[in-house]
């Protein structure tokens, strides 16, 4: 079996061609940012807010971009048509291979740039019917949460957390405040409101729960963003989580305590179908990334 089609550096190669030198600051440093962007059947979920935040992360991180925002999305463009039907694409850009291992960041240096695509399974019917369990945690992370850094440790061990649980999520709090969770942003319902956590340097500006917000908006959804204490998240009605690749999933388990009455809630399949109305819309314009 050939290795699927990947991009390194401006070119398309089989995976299996593409190797990463060992003083590349990525590896050494996790000095990178990246992006990851659902794909309906060829077609890119907001992929230029992507590659917005993508900038946005690159800006934090003193990182210039090495491609314009159109360019990105030709890019993609092409890596997917080696990939057809529902695909998550990944993209990482280093801050390149210097010479020495050194932190001071080195001036001059082209960054590196990896992007593969895979494919992506959205939430079983099951666990979109029942909901999923979460478990919840201190968030132990750093304090620039809001940049999409490759340095994940503190995500990984905060998800595997979950998985010891056998559970799908790490809920975190700061200071006795919701944040988010390991690899997705958290909504509450309580009395028919949703409330989000504001958009701050301690949560990742979710381009889900940008759209979440907006079809609350457009749907006449009551939601508020503001902080939500931890003892708000373990008396609401309703937990939400939501990503890329997770869509809007209603968390119907939380430590080992039902959620409301322990299944999804009437403000997340109004909030579900919305979504799923959506995609539908999306994939009947078919533009190649919407
Ligand atoms: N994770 N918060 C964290 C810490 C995340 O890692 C993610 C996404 C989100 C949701 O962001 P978005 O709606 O833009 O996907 C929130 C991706 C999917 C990942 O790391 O695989």
């Amino acid at each position: 079996m050939t290795a699927p089609i990947a991009h390194f550096n401006g070119k398309l190669l089989p995976l299996d061609q593409i190797s990463i030198s060992p003083l590349d600051r990525g590896f050494i440093f996790g000095d990178g940012v990246y992006e990851v962007i659902p794909v309906y059947d060829g077609v890119a979920l907001r992929a230029r807010e992507h590659f917005e935040r993508l900038q946005r992360s690159m800006d934090e991180i003193q990182l210039a971009n090495p491609h314009t925002v159109d360019e990105w999305m030709k890019i993609t463009q092409e890596l997917l048509r080696h990939h057809p039907g529902d695909q998550a694409v990944y993209i990482q850009v280093t801050r390149g291979a210097p010479q020495k291992r050194d932190h001071v960041i080195p001036k001059g240096l082209q960054p590196t740039v990896f992007m593969m695509s895979n494919p992506m399974s959205t939430p079983s019917r099951e666990a979109v019917e029942n909901g999923v369990a979460c478990v919840t945690s201190r968030d132990f992370r750093w304090e620039k949460c809001h940049v999409k850094s490759t340095s994940l440790l503190g995500n990984v061990l905060a998800r595997q957390l979950s998985v010891e649980a056998g559970a799908t999520e790490t809920i975190l709090f700061r200071d006795g405040k919701l944040t988010e969770a390991s690899s997705s942003n958290v909504f509450v319902v309580k009395d028919g409101t949703v409330y989000a956590p504001p958009r701050d340097n301690l949560i990742l500006m979710g381009i889900t729960y940008d759209l979440v917000m907006q079809l609350a908006r457009d749907g006449a959804v009551k939601l508020e963003q503001r902080h939500v204490s931890e003892q708000e998240v373990r008396d609401a009605d309703e937990i939400w989580l939501s990503s890329s690749t997770k869509e809007v999933l209603a968390v119907t388990k939380l430590d080992g305590k039902p959620v409301g009455t322990g299944k999804p809630g009437p403000a997340f399949k109004r909030m579900h179908a919305l979504y799923q109305e959506y995609k539908a819309k999306l994939a009947k314009a078919r533009p190649v990334t919407a």
